[in-house]
């Protein structure tokens, strides 16, 4: 079926091969395989996969063996949910950046891939293994898609697939990779037993990838990137309403009027409101030491299986007596059936204040920027060459925020920081184009259309088809010309959402 991806070689960086591959998540692999495609149920494989010569196969699979004729022998010996089975082939090779990781990729990009991970993934896990306990799959490897992969990263265990927008040649966006392997803990080896609560998934694995990100790059920095998560949560709720029913980190999936396909719950709210309600319980705790603690038992309570946020929250209570006495459950406004079970901002919000050396500058400065008749010397004073992505990420936020900003003031940013508006990397890019959007700079257009034909990540590209299409007419066509002619190379769900936004024709 459709959901199993086969790129032409013009879709691969190296142009020469083609290549196909899987993405599991939600409930696509019943296009891959039969079996129960469902996160409630857990059961090893094994597959025998064989390619034409000249490819190399590669899965989320424990052990694999090269055999004659183009054979790949993969088994997995852990239980995972159906969605965690990948298969990917093509022109790919692989280098080592670790003792347990390489890094698998066309061969055009492997020099970047190793370059921008070497040594450093190791660090990841071992804290990673501190914090939460052994490291059960072996093997940690990544693997760079082609540029039309829908996300920043896919947690298939033993071998994170990545979209090759990380590499940005600074590892300024480790974050996802940081990501992916708190996936090994919280996701892969606690499973949320429904699509409708896959926050269980995404907002502990958030929580995690905080944890140690606080360890490796401090409490600051961790701080100013959980600062951008906020602004993306306040941006969705503030484009779909705070009361839509997906808000609420609970959903109901069902089929027909009431329930949603699983795929539309990817969104904001499971990631950065179960942050918060995961920060929250932490809160309630009061003592980081006790919540990691806790955060460890739960990982060896639950291992290999699939459970619902009652079983999740029920030994949280169980694991603080005290806490139950109280009956922190039901304090109101903050009752835990409130978190879940209600759309909208989240009752309570993490102290990100630590960040503040990082995000003062940069709120000042866009506040510079989004003034009428520009004070050019207090901004010339400013310095952003030192200043890290996420800085800079946050920064453009803000302008993002005031905008439109008054005639011409955007033209003069553009000029100042070609740091920004010339830049590669995939985050700022996207923050630029949506600079560029929402204060209608017809002159900069050919930017959005490059930034979309040079990448498919689905997080990029519905925010930007949205904004064109809340926009002037001028940027309406763009919408259009550039869905034509990048349509065919996105991945088949981005195309049916991006088809949505348009108001076209969706084939189910
Ligand atoms: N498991 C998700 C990707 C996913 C979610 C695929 C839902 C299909 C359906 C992955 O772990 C993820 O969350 N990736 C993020 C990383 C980010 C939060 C650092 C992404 O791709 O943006
Ligand atoms: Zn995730």
């Amino acid at each position: 079926g459709p959901q199993v991806c086969w790129l032409a070689p013009e879709q691969t960086a190296g142009k020469q091969k083609p290549f196909m591959y899987t993405q599991g998540q939600a409930v696509l692999n019943r296009s891959f395989f039969p079996g129960f495609d469902t996160p409630s149920v857990k059961c090893t494989y094994s597959a025998t996969v064989q390619v034409p010569e000249g490819f190399t196969a590669v899965m989320s699979a424990t052990s694999w063996e090269k055999q004659e004729d183009n054979t790949f022998v993969f088994k997995m010996s852990h239980p995972i949910p159906s969605y965690l089975i990948a298969l990917a082939v093509g022109d790919i090779v692989s280098a080592d950046v670790g003792p347990r990781s390489r890094v698998w990729a066309e061969p055009c990009l492997i020099e970047a891939a190793k370059k921008e991970y070497d040594g450093v993934i190791e660090e990841f896990l071992a804290v990673g293994e501190k914090l939460f306990g052994p490291y059960v799959w072996g093997r940690y490897d990544i693997l760079f898609m082609p540029p039309s992969f829908p996300f920043g990263g896919m947690e298939n265990p033993c071998l994170t697939f990545v979209t090759p927008c990380l590499l940005a040649g600074d590892r300024s966006l480790a974050d996802v990779i940081i990501h992916e392997i708190s996936h090994s803990w919280f996701g892969n080896l606690v499973t949320n037993a429904s699509w409708g609560e896959f926050w269980l998934n995404e907002g502990f694995t958030m929580y995690a990838q905080r944890r140690i990100s606080t360890e490796v790059y401090g409490l600051a920095y961790t701080c100013l990137e959980a600062a951008t998560g906020r602004a993306l949560l306040r941006q969705h709720m503030d484009n779909t309403g705070e009361d839509h029913p997906l808000n609420k980190l609970r959903v109901v999936i069902e089929p027909g009027l009431w329930g949603v396909n699983p795929d539309d719950t990817y969104n904001e709210t499971p990631y950065e409101k179960g942050y918060c309600f995961v920060s929250y319980l932490a809160h309630l705790v009061g003592d980081q030491s006790k919540f990691d603690a806790f955060l460890q038992a739960y990982v060896n309570r639950f291992k290999f299986q699939s459970i619902t946020a009652d079983d999740a929250l029920g030994f949280f209570l169980e694991y603080f007596p005290e806490l139950k006495e109280k009956g922190v459950d039901s304090i109101p406004g903050f009752e835990f059936e409130r978190w879940l079970n209600t759309p909208g901002w989240p009752p309570y919000l993490p102290d990100l204040s630590p960040g503040e050396q990082l995000m003062k500058p940069a709120d000042e400065l866009a506040e510079l920027w989004a003034a009428d008749g520009l004070n050019m010397e207090a901004i010339k004073a400013v310095d952003i060459t030192g200043w890290r992505t996420y800085q800079l990420v946050y920064f453009l936020d803000r302008v993002l925020q005031k905008s439109p900003l008054p005639e011409g003031n955007v033209e003069r940013l553009s000029e100042m920081y070609p740091k920004i508006s010339k830049a590669q990397n995939a985050e700022l890019r996207l923050r630029w184009c949506q600079i560029i959007l929402k204060n209608n700079l017809e002159a900069e257009y050919s930017k959005v259309k490059d930034f979309l034909q040079s990448q498919g990540k689905q997080k990029y590209t519905l925010p930007l088809y949205r904004a064109m299409w809340g926009g002037s007419e001028a940027a309406r066509a763009l919408a259009m010309e550039t869905f034509s002619a990048t349509a065919p190379q996105l991945h088949v769900n981005v195309q049916n959402y991006v088809k949505k936004i348009l108001g076209l024709e969706v084939v189910e």
